[in-house]
């Protein structure tokens, strides 16, 4: 149970190199399950999700070997192929369901627990009905028992008409890598276009599958027979990037932030240049620089993309608490992801929570207290405002930090933040 002890405040300085896509990465490794050839992976991010995910891959049979420091890896098929995903592996990570519709598409079965992952929908959990639905809707037969999903299909599946009822990132890569080696062609309607999604595209279709955009929210898939041999580099992490561009903002810093591709996170980057920010694109690179008095942004509302992410919602709830006046933030994604607003209370701030809506009145100078991180997200918010706060703070549990955030700390020691973890 490691904590981070910051003394804060601190202003950013310096430079910061940007991950791989945990995002974009999870179902890639995912759908190495209907390869036959080696699949070599670059750019992978040194974070517990990915480890999480290879070590189901490992236990489903696939054999896995590390270069360059583990960013690189090369995921080839032994004989032993298994079709159980345990659920000991499955409830610290959601993505692992992306195991299931590979498994069936490539050998018509899989026992697949139910998965676990971030508390962002209180009571009412993160259900996975858009995956099964969809599933069934080319051909794979399900039951359910003891927590785990034992699924089935005769033969291949078979491709069809699907429209989603609503937008899911999840089960729309999750159909897009269950339907590449289908008979016949699959329409997926409705489908999610975040950047993470078009890397998935951009690396099946360089692996030999036949997808093709044919509308906004409309992907196209001829089913192919196999996939071949292939090399592929993850995009950057788009809430990393996030992440370090509102630190700066905060923090009155100066950062120059390389690694990402700037053009895929316009509506954040216009957000902090109303804020104040000063940003310059240089080529994959963002320098930006944080205002002296940050101005409050009246009302944030989560979407999918290329709408607001609520991935970043937290972090710019703490850059709220410091503009000059009140905002608010609508959660329309999640049903409650609010958990870190209790927290910066703790360390003064003034949010005022009614359904998905939160109000923050601004002005908060932070002074340093002990902080608890609930999941991924939460915990980057409490790190940046205890970097912003005066005096030393403790952010425990941030092993839900180290699920998608690389070396977070050595990143900040290097722009100048005082930060230790402790173990
Ligand atoms: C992905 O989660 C991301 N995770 C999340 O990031 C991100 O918050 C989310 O997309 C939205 O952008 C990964 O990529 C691994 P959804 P996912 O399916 O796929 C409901 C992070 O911090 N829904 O688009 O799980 C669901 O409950 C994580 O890195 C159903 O009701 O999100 C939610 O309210 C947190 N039934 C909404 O749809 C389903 O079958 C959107 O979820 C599927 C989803």
């Amino acid at each position: 149970m490691d904590k981070f002890l910051i003394k804060g405040p601190s202003i950013l300085k310096g430079q910061v190199s940007i991950s791989g896509s945990k995002n974009a990465a999870l179902p890639i490794l995912a759908s190495t399950l209907l390869f036959d050839k080696p699949v070599t992976l670059k750019n992978l991010p040194r974070v517990r999700d990915i480890d999480t995910m290879l070590n189901l891959l490992r236990s489903l049979g696939s054999k896995i070997e590390f270069f360059d420091n583990k960013k690189k890896v090369r995921i080839s098929k032994t004989k032993k192929q298994k079709y159980f995903a345990s659920y000991s592996l499955l409830k610290t990570m959601r993505a692992g369901i992306l195991v299931l519709g590979p498994l069936v598409a490539k050998h018509q079965k899989s026992i697949t627990s139910f998965p676990g992952g971030c508390v962002l929908n209180g009571n009412s959990g993160r259900p996975i009905n858009l995956h099964l639905n969809a599933l069934q809707k080319l051909g794979m037969k399900f039951s359910i028992l003891n927590g785990y999903i034992h699924a089935s299909s005769k033969g291949k599946l078979k491709g069809k008409t699907i429209k989603f009822p609503s937008i899911s990132v999840g089960a729309t890569q999750h159909l897009l890598i269950s339907s590449i080696l289908s008979d016949g062609t699959t329409i997926l309607k409705g489908v999610a276009t975040e950047p993470e999604v078009v890397d998935l595209i951009n690396y099946l279709n360089a692996a030999g599958a036949n997808i093709k955009w044919v509308g906004k929210r409309t992907c196209q898939i001829i089913g192919v027979n196999s996939l071949k041999e292939t090399n592929y580099t993850v995009m950057g992490d788009r809430i990393e990037t996030g992440t370090f561009c509102v630190a700066a903002t905060l923090t009155k810093g100066n950062l120059l932030i390389k690694g990402f591709d700037p053009s895929l996170i316009k509506t954040e980057l216009d957000l902090l240049k109303k804020t104040g920010a000063k940003i310059k694109i240089l080529n994959q690179e963002i320098h930006i620089k944080g205002p002296q008095k940050i101005k409050k942004i009246n009302h944030l509302v989560t979407k999918e993309y290329a709408g607001f992410p609520t991935d970043l919602a937290p972090q710019f709830m703490v850059l709220l608490c410091k503009a000059n006046g009140r905002s608010s933030i609508t959660e329309n994604i999640f049903k409650s992801r609010f958990m870190h607003a209790m927290e910066l209370q703790r360390l003064g701030a003034k949010i005022s929570i009614k359904n998905n809506q939160a109000t923050i009145e601004g002005n908060t100078n932070f002074i340093g207290a002990e902080v608890m991180s609930s999941d991924l997200r939460a915990s980057a918010a409490l790190i940046l405002a205890v970097i912003s706060a005066k005096g030393i703070s403790t952010v425990s549990r941030v092993y839900h930090c180290d699920r998608g955030y690389e070396n977070i700390e050595k990143k900040l020691k290097k722009i100048g933040v005082n930060i230790k973890r402790i173990s």
